[in-house]
Formats: structure tokens, sequence, C-alpha cells
């Protein structure tokens, strides 16, 4: 059956990667609540379907995503608390809740201008890849707010505190090379080979068990703040839930291949699997 059409995202599938991109170009992406609302849907669909086993999040044209749409989001908003509250909870929905607990690998492509709200969907994402000269910023002092939402927390999980504090309050633009130095994404690499890039990682994913890599970026992601002895207490537990949610059974599999068959060496690579 063929996807759903959106009026401000869309869905372009290559095999088993799937792209989900803003499709706003003529306004740099900038999200509105009409987006917020089908990105939610789109995520939710995503989230299960079963052709989809890793998710790019893009952008369409020169942009990855302005932030949020000054005139739709927030001005336009502003004497409608009811719609103001359904667009930001939406919001927050599918670049945080939605994105950080999607079952599959996901990876941020930047391609150009990322600013202000788009920092949460970019931390949300497993994987950020940026063309060297796309443009990040905390614009937010620029024009009279701070980084709200949940940006200032996001900045903070992500990047050291001082240049946090530099970003935020400076607003001072910076380029994907930059990026990368501030642990914001993994790699930048010239915008030509952008999509080749991403593609090349996404394929890297498709070779690892589903199953460990799902459980594994929870973990990462909900150790985070932990003391040390509730995480080793959480991730026996998390342990033992992959074991009987891993359909391959990838530990016995692993060992088998590596001790009895001696067909691979796990501390250089993933064992051939039956399926992908
Ligand atoms: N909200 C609403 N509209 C936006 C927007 C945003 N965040 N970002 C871009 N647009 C719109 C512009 O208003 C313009 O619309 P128009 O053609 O109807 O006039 C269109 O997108 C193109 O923007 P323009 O500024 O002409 O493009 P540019 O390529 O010269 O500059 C940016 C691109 C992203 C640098 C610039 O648009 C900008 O600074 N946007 C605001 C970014 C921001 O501060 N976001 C944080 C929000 S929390």
């Amino acid at each position: 059956m063929a996807d759903k059409t959106y009026e401000n995202i869309k869905i372009v599938r290559e095999g088993p990667i799937t792209f989900l991109t803003l499709n706003r170009p003529g306004k740099r992406n900038a999200m509105s609540p009409a987006l917020h609302y089908e990105m939610e849907e789109a995520m939710l669909f995503l989230a299960t379907d079963k052709a989809t086993r890793v998710l790019v999040l893009a952008g369409e044209g020169e942009a990855w995503c302005a932030g949020q749409d000054l005139k739709l989001y927030f001005r336009e908003t502003s004497n409608n608390p009811e719609e103001r509250r359904r667009s930001n909870a939406s919001s927050h929905r599918w670049r945080w809740d939605l994105m950080t607990t999607f079952p599959k690998p996901t990876i941020a492509m930047v391609n150009g201008y990322c600013f202000g709200a788009a920092f949460t969907q970019l931390c949300a994402c497993d994987f950020a890849i940026a063309a060297e000269d796309a443009t990040f910023g905390l614009s937010e002092v620029n024009w009279g707010i701070l980084p709200g939402g949940i940006v200032s927390w996001n900045l903070t999980d992500m990047m050291l505190p001082r240049h946090a504090l530099y970003y935020a309050t400076t607003g001072e633009p910076f380029d994907g090379k930059r990026a990368v130095e501030l642990g914001l994404v993994n790699f930048a690499v010239p915008k030509e080979k952008l999509r080749e890039e991403t593609m090349k990682l996404a394929e890297k994913m498709l070779k690892l068990n589903p199953s460990v890599v799902r459980y594994t970026k929870e973990a990462i992601r909900a150790v985070r703040g932990m003391t040390q002895e509730k995480a080793r207490d959480y991730l026996g537990a998390k342990q033992d839930s992959l074991h009987r949610a891993d359909k391959e059974i990838g530990d016995k599999v692993g060992m088998k291949k590596f001790l009895d068959d001696k067909s691979y060496r796990p501390g250089l690579g993933p064992y051939q699997r039956e399926e992908g």
C-alpha cells in the first residue's frame, strides 16, 4: 500500500531505509502546528511499520529545519491557548518522546540550517551526520526568548556546559565541522557526500541484530543521570529482558560462531545474520 501523502512532510523509501523529510523548503522547513500533527502521525505509523528498519530525518531544500515557525507556531497561536497547547504537546511528542523511543535506529541527516527548536530532534536522533557547511544556531537570544521547550536541557545534555553557555547566550552560528567538535553530530561531510554517507551508516546498522541495537540505545539513554548502583541493577534487568525479546538469540549465536565455528571475531565486527 502506498504511503499517505502529507502537506508538510513526506515519506520516501529506499528499501528498508525510510526518509522522513520536513517538506516546507520555502519556509526553510520551519515547524508549524500542522507540520507537528503530521509528524506525530507519521512517526507513530513508522515505529511499527515492518518495512522501515532505519529512519532518516531529513530536510527538503537548503534547510534541515529553521526551528519553530515564528508566525504559525508562535504569533498565530498567541491568542489561541487551545491550539498553542495542542501544538506544543504534539511538537514535544514527535521531536522527543517518539524519536528517542523509536524502536529502530534513527539518523539526523543535516543538510543545511538547523536552528533553535530543531536541536531537540537533532539530539533525539541516535546519530547525526551534517554537511560541513550546514549552519547551526541557538538563535533564540537574537529575537528575545531563551532556548525553551527542552532545548536548553538538550544543549547541556549533549555538549559541555561551557559550550552550551557560549552558543546559547551569543547566538553565534557555527558550521557542521564545529558541530562535530561540540559533540552535537557524529560526522561532517561535504554536502555532495551527505546522502551517500548517511546510507552507509544506515546499511551498517542493518547488518546488526535489531533487538540488540534497540535495547542498547534504550540503555545508553536510560543510564544517563542514574547512580552507578541503579545503572548496574537496571542494566542487569534490561539484559534479561533483551534475552527474552531477542528472537535471534544473538548471544548464543555470537558465542557459537566465535568459539566453536571460529567464523568471525566479535571484536572486529558483527556476525553474519541469516536475514539482513
Ligand atoms: N519561522 C517562520 N518563517 C520562517 C522561519 C521561521 N523560523 N525561518 C524561515 N522562515 C521563512 C521566512 O519568513 C521566509 O518567508 P517568506 O518567503 O514568506 O518571506 C522564508 O522562510 C525564507 O526565509 P529567508 O529568511 O528569506 O531565507 P534565507 O535563506 O535568507 O535565511 C534563515 C534562512 C533560516 C537563516 C532565516 O530565515 C532565519 O533566520 N530564520 C529564523 C531562524 C530562527 O531563528 N529559528 C528559531 C526559531 S525558535
